[in-house]
């Protein structure tokens, strides 16, 4: 067993711990990233796969995610845009298929006057949310009891508009099933994009890419670090503290510190045994947190030839298996890439089938939208996420109902030495790489500040 001392031990090597790291070791500080994977990057993961790049985890960039976009600039990384030349698809609840331009999907006029209804109203309680703090909300518990899918049926009776309003927050950003989580929920993520419009605008929040793959930020952060200073395949089990300190401990690692910052999602704070517990209201928070289910599908095709056909590889349906897909060729290849997404119950029962059943019924989703020839990839990639033992899930974590005002404003206050933070508790940037900056930046700044008062008294 070796035995470490520093000022600072991080727990977890994704974006947010190795910015917070960064940061800390910039202002002086001494610091141990722990690992338990054998990579770094934790949810940003490019790999090549049957000969093909993929970005695995996450990978767009909205130009509102000013924090991310710094530190691109930053590390040197280059961006490009999204392919989102020609026309965008959509299938009815009938199962028609419509092309159409701009963000309101062509759903019949009354559907579509709706939408624009609901977008409008939602956008104005939107404004109403500081998204560091929505249970502030002077209404902040009537929100945080009613489900979003409820709170859509009270607002109107048109069934398509509604489950395209839904599809928004629940299938398309926090993965789960509209009726499990509250509307306050629904506005924390949406006024964590600004507003609601934002996150109805694909061109928006799905803008650009990192040429050569959003994983070059943490790789290019722990490379900052020095490889002494991140210690991968070293999964913490256990934390031991005091006013003083903590010692933290990892497969064949002990590290004495000062301060211990915990940079994994929360549905994994359990992982870890706390001597002594966590305090009683922070074990209750943490169950009430939990990661949504998506399966990100990558199909490589010869060519992009739905661009041949003027369409921009963007398609919506919430009557569709694949809910929504974009051309996700990567920079500078010739071969085309569409990116599907399956989520929430329908990637519940996705996982109940083979995986060549279940292939065969996301390509076949696919060819709904783009023709037969999506049936046909070059190559085909599944990324799956709840199977990681690091992760559990995908994208991040929500709160579920009633939780966000139960909770919520005890999720970033330390526990003695040991702070918590990731990307599942930003405001700004909310289950985003730039909401994982944003937090890693805040943690570090809490130490840097904690550690000057002690100096002080
Ligand atoms: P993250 O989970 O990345 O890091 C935590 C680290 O802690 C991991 O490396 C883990 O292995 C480690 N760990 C856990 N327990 C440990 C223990 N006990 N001991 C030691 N280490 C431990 N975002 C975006 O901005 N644009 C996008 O397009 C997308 N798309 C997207 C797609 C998919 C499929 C996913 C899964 C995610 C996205 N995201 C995204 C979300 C984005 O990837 C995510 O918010 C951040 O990468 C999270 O970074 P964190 O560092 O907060 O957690």
């Amino acid at each position: 067993m070796e035995h470490l001392e520093r000022d600072v031990v991080v727990v977890g090597a994704g974006v947010t711990g190795l910015t917070a790291a960064t940061r800390l070791s910039a202002a002086g500080k001494s610091v141990v990233v722990l690992e338990a994977r054998e990579r770094i990057g934790g949810r940003l993961w490019t790999d090549v796969v049957d000969g093909q790049m993929r970005e695995i985890g996450g990978q767009w960039v909205s130009p509102d995610q000013t924090a991310l976009l710094e530190t691109l600039d930053e590390l040197g990384l280059a961006t490009y845009a999204r392919y989102r030349d020609g026309e965008s698809l959509y299938i009815t609840r009938d199962g028609e298929l419509r092309r159409f331009t701009g963000d309101i999907f062509p759903a019949g006029e009354r559907t579509e006057s709706e939408i624009t209804r609901l977008i409008e109203i939602l956008d104005g309680l939107t404004a109403e949310i500081d998204p560091a703090a929505p249970w502030a909300h002077p209404r902040a518990q009537e929100l945080d009891q009613v489900s979003f899918r409820t709170w859509l049926e009270q607002q109107t009776d048109d069934e398509e508009a509604r489950e395209n309003i839904a599809l928004f927050v629940a299938e398309a950003m926090l993965t789960k099933p509209a009726h499990t989580f509250s509307l306050l929920q629904a506005l924390l993520m949406a006024a964590s994009a600004g507003c609601f419009s934002n996150l109805v605008d694909a061109d928006f929040i799905l803008d650009k890419r990192v040429v050569g793959g959003l994983q070059q930020v943490p790789l290019r952060l722990a490379d900052r670090l020095g490889a002494d200073s991140v210690r991968l395949g070293t999964p913490v089990r256990r934390i031991e503290w005091d006013e003083f300190g903590a010692t933290v401990m990892g497969a064949g690692v002990r590290v004495r510190a000062r301060h211990v910052i915990v940079a994994v999602p929360p549905n994994l704070y359990d992982r870890i045994q706390y001597v002594p517990a966590l305090p009683r209201l922070r074990q209750q928070l943490q169950q009430h947190q939990s990661l949504g289910l998506v399966i990100k599908v990558h199909a490589t095709y010869e060519t992009p030839f739905w661009r041949a056909a003027g369409l921009s590889g963007t398609a919506f349906s919430p009557y569709q298996l694949v809910h929504e897909a974009y051309d996700n060729t990567n920079h500078g290849e010739s071969r085309g890439t569409l990116v599907g997404f399956v989520a929430a119950e329908q990637a519940d029962a996705s996982f109940r089938l083979s995986a060549e059943e279940r292939k065969g019924r996301i390509l076949e989703s696919l060819a709904a939208y783009f023709g037969p020839e999506a049936r046909r990839p070059v190559t085909y990639y599944e990324s799956d996420w709840a199977a990681e033992e690091w992760t559990q899930g995908a994208y991040a974590a929500s709160f579920a109902l009633g939780g966000l005002t139960r909770y919520g404003e005890l999720q970033l206050q330390p526990v003695g030495p040991i702070r918590f933070g990731s990307s599942d508790l930003a405001g700004l940037g909310y289950q985003h790489v730039d909401g994982g900056i944003r937090m890693g930046r805040r943690l570090a700044d809490d130490v840097i500040a904690a550690a000057r008062e002690e100096e002080s008294a």
